[in-house]
Order: C-alpha cells, then structure tokens, then sequence
C-alpha cells in the first residue's frame, strides 16, 4: 500500500470560506481535534494576512505534537519571515509559499512577467528553506496554466530547495481525467536529484469534482492530498478529507493506497468544524451527514436487516458513530452525566462540564426526552461561553407581537453584578430584542447571518440559533440553545457580542 499524506487545510482554506471566522480558541479546539483524527500537516493559517492567523499559527505551534505545522505565505520575503517567526514553537515546521502560475492571473494578478515569476519562486523558496524545517511549493491556478510554464515553475521551487510542489486547481475547473493527466506529466518531470519530493494537490469544488480529481491525482502519482474537514473552504470548498479518507479506505483494492488517518474520529471532527465554523453538514453529505447512515424506503430498511452489506458500504462505526447506550432523564446525576459525556467523545474543562449539567437538569424538568444532540448543544454553548470573561449575561426578556401589533421587547442583561434593562421595537420579537440589546451594549452590531434548527423532533425541541455578526470590521459566530426560539436568538445574539467585545478575536 502507497501511503497518502493528508494536508489539512480547515484552518486555513476552510477558515477563508465566507461566513466562517473562527477566534483563536476555536482554530486551537480544531487543531487538537485534527491531531487526534491523525492528520500529516495541520496547515493553521497565513500569518501575514492578520494578526488573528499569526497568532493562530503561534498557539497552535506551541501545543500540536504529532503532525506537522504549516504556515501559507506568499512568494515574497515579508510573508515568509512573518510565516517561519509564527511556527517558531513547532516541533515541525513547514512553509507553504505559494504564487500564481498562470497568464491570467500574471497579466491580472501580479502585473508580473513569467520570467519575474520563476526569480520569485527561487528567491522566496531559497529563503523558506533557510528559516524552517521543509518548504512546500504551489502555482496557484495551476490547472489553467500552460503546461510548460509550470514545468518550469515547479523545477525552479525543487532546485531552490522545496520538498513538496503542490497542484491547486484553485478554480475548480479540471476534471478527473485532465486533472490526473498533468499530475502524472508533472510527476515525470520534475526531479529532485538528490531526494524524493512530494506531489500534492488542492482541489476546489466548483463543478462538484474536488474529491474526484484528488483521487484522479492519486491514481496518478500524487503523494499528498489538500482537504479540509466537511469540505469547507473558498466558494464552493475543497476535497472534503472524510470523504477522500473513506473513498482510499473503502475502495483500497482500486486504489492500493492508505493514510494514517484514525476514522473513527472523523464523525467527531465533522461535528467539531461545524459547531466552530457555525456551518451546518448537509443531511445528505457523504459520510458524515445525518442520513448517510439511514435507510428510509421499506425495501432498504428490509435489506439491511437481513444483511447490512445489501445497502450499507460503511459502517456507522467505522467513522465513529456509536449506539447510544446511556438516556438522559431527570433523575440523572452527575455520574450519569459525565458517561454521556465520554461515550459522546466530549471532554470539557470541569467548569465547561459543570455548566452544561446545570443547564441539562434546567432542561431535563421541561423536556421528557434529552437526546445525544441536546447534551452535545448544551456542551457546546458552555464551552463558547467559558471563552468569554465577564460577558453579558441574559437575565430576563418579554416580547410582544402579533398580527397587526407593533413588535417590542424589553430585555435586560447583567454583566458583573450589573443589570441592564432596555426596550425597543422591530420587525418581529427578534428584531426587537436585538435592537434592545444594541442599546445595551451602545453599539450597533449588524446581523450578517441567521439561521435556526429543531435539535430533535417534538414541539418541545431544544432550538438552537446561529448567528454571524458584524461590527463593521470584523465578523463573530454566536450561538444559542433553548426550547424558546426567542430565548436562543438572545444568547446567540449576546454570545457573538461577547465574543466580539470581550473575548479577544
Ligand atoms: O486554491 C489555491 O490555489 C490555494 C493556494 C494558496 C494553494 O489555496
Ligand atoms: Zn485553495
């Protein structure tokens, strides 16, 4: 078997998605989930691009053993200093130096000749090597460049030192067969005369084609794989990892390759992405969407019991999916608690714990059933809001609306021992209630996104609300989990603000 390097790029790639914005509490709770899932490369950001990313790479560095920390910069000696100066604390550290290779983006972009290309490339190559443990290189809009160029582009990069030349389709436009045919091309030509170098590829999906090309790549010589968990990423995302991962593993006999990754933790990453990055998994997505397990037409359902490989290519198992084996009632303590907690794969902070139990008990007297989703949505919202020193705090709210009425409410929030009371109205009580807590807070926050979601079935459901805020510079995710939609739509609202006032970015 020909092993496959992954290249986690969620922190990087991923994190440029629209909508996403992770703090650095987040980036670091993915980077240890990503150490544990077995990842080669853990890509953490691109330290000149903010002083959020530099701090990033900083923290991660210092804490992820097991894989190596890369850090993106451009072709040019600032970015790298900044790049190598941010992975100081790794144990292993690599520099991914990228520009783009292609005419459009020469003529467009950079305003830059091929031959400024190519003493860019040996330049700020030459320099990475100088500063760091490995150096990987990527032209960027590779598939749209002329084939020749990047020849010449990629052996600048090796013959400066590079051990790796990453392939970005960065586009999405390629399709497997092209895609492969220049992988295997490129693996042909380009040498290293001393040493062995790695072919990586980083696949967008905007034709709906990032995994397909990547395993296209593989099936041609490529070495390592670019993906970010769920696929999220630039527009329509990159290779999502748990599906590359489980198409290698599945489908090993077709592709003679495997990866070091720890599958049964896939389930968990999936879930832990989501919940930081506030982007929900499709129910259909492959492998780790809700019904990629479920069998709902009677003829399936009637395959799968007789025999689960009639319908069934994975096992829920496999990428860690347990039965539950543990309900959650009113009557349960602490020791009951902390089980679920463990047989869900959640390990809070004592205090984090501590706080999700109080609110599980609050829950538990008003809801007959509390369910996996529940317990994980309660963690959840303990743990963004232990990021969050002496934050607001919803204490009371009322709302008024109805058909022909003027929405308003009147909402108060403490903070230190303070509360602070103030009504207003709006469209709706949501509206209403937000603008009551702009006043609060005397600054005017702008909603950029909304969405809400029934935990479970039932009237009684748990809602839990995401919101993305903005304070005309930056973006902050908050969420909220109650069975009152209202009572969810303040806390995601108050948590996005406390994460933006008071929680460091
Ligand atoms: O899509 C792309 O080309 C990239 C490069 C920086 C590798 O993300
Ligand atoms: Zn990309």
């Amino acid at each position: 078997m020909r092993k496959i390097k992954i290249f986690d790029t969620t922190l990087r790639d991923g994190e440029q998605m629209a909508g996403v914005g992770m703090n650095i509490a987040d980036k670091v709770r993915v980077a240890g989930v990503l150490a544990k899932l077995r990842v080669d490369f853990i890509e953490a950001g691109f330290p000149a691009s903010s002083v959020n990313d530099r701090k990033a790479v900083e923290h991660i560095s210092q804490l992820v053993t097991g894989c190596t920390v890369v850090a993106l910069a451009r072709a040019n000696r600032e970015d790298i200093r900044i790049a190598a100066e941010a992975l100081q604390k790794a144990p292993r550290k690599r520099i991914h130096v990228f520009i783009a290779a292609s005419d459009l983006h020469l003529e467009y972009k950079l305003r830059i000749t091929r031959e400024e290309c190519l003493e860019r490339i040996r330049d700020s190559v030459s320099y990475a090597c100088s500063l760091v443990d490995e150096v990987q290189f990527a032209a960027e809009d590779a598939s749209r460049a002329d084939p020749e160029f990047l020849c010449m582009a990629y052996q600048t990069a090796v013959d400066a030192g590079a051990c790796c030349i990453n392939v970005p389709d960065t586009v999405g436009y390629s399709t497997p067969g092209e895609f492969g045919g220049l992988i295997a091309m490129l693996s042909k030509r380009i040498k290293a005369k001393d040493r062995q170098i790695d072919i990586g590829v980083h696949c967008h999906n905007d034709l709906g084609l990032a995994v397909a090309n990547t395993l296209a790549a593989i099936e041609n010589g490529a070495t390592q794989a670019d993906c970010t968990v769920n696929g999220i990423g630039e527009r329509a995302g990159n290779a999502a990892l748990e599906e590359l991962v489980m198409a290698l593993k599945v489908r090993s006999s077709v592709y003679g390759c495997e990866t070091d990754i720890d599958t049964t933790m896939l389930s968990k990453a999936s879930k832990t992405v989501s919940a930081v990055s506030g982007i929900y998994v499709p129910w259909n997505k492959a492998i780790v969407g809700k019904n990629a397990f479920a069998h709902e037409s009677g003829i399936h359902q009637h395959g799968v019991l007789a025999n689960r490989n009639t319908y069934e290519i994975i096992s829920p198992q496999m990428v860690g999916i347990r039965e539950s084996s543990i309900i959650l009632g009113r009557l349960s303590g602490h020791h009951a608690f902390e089980e679920k907690l463990a047989e869900l794969d959640l390990h809070p902070e004592p205090s984090v714990a501590e706080t999700a139990f109080a609110r599980f008990k609050d829950l538990a007297c008003r809801k007959k059933d509390v369910s996996d989703e529940d317990i994980r949505a309660l963690v959840e919202e303990a743990m963004i809001d232990s990021n969050v020193v002496n934050g607001y705090e919803l204490d009371t709210f009322q709302t008024q609306s109805g058909n022909r009425v003027k929405a308003m409410a009147l909402v108060s929030l403490s903070r230190c021992g303070t509360t602070y009371s103030e009504a207003a109205t709006g469209e709706g009580p949501i509206d209403s209630s937000f603008n009551a807590i702009n006043r609060i807070v005397g600054k005017e926050f702008k909603l950029i996104n909304y969405s809400i979601k029934a935990l479970t079935g039932g009237t009684d459901a748990l809602g839990e609300v995401r919101v993305r805020i903005s304070d005309g510079e930056q973006e902050y995710l908050g969420k909220g989990v109650s069975t009152d939609i209202i009572a969810s739509s303040i806390k995601a609202y108050v948590n996005a603000i406390n994460r933006a006032l008071f929680a460091g970015a």
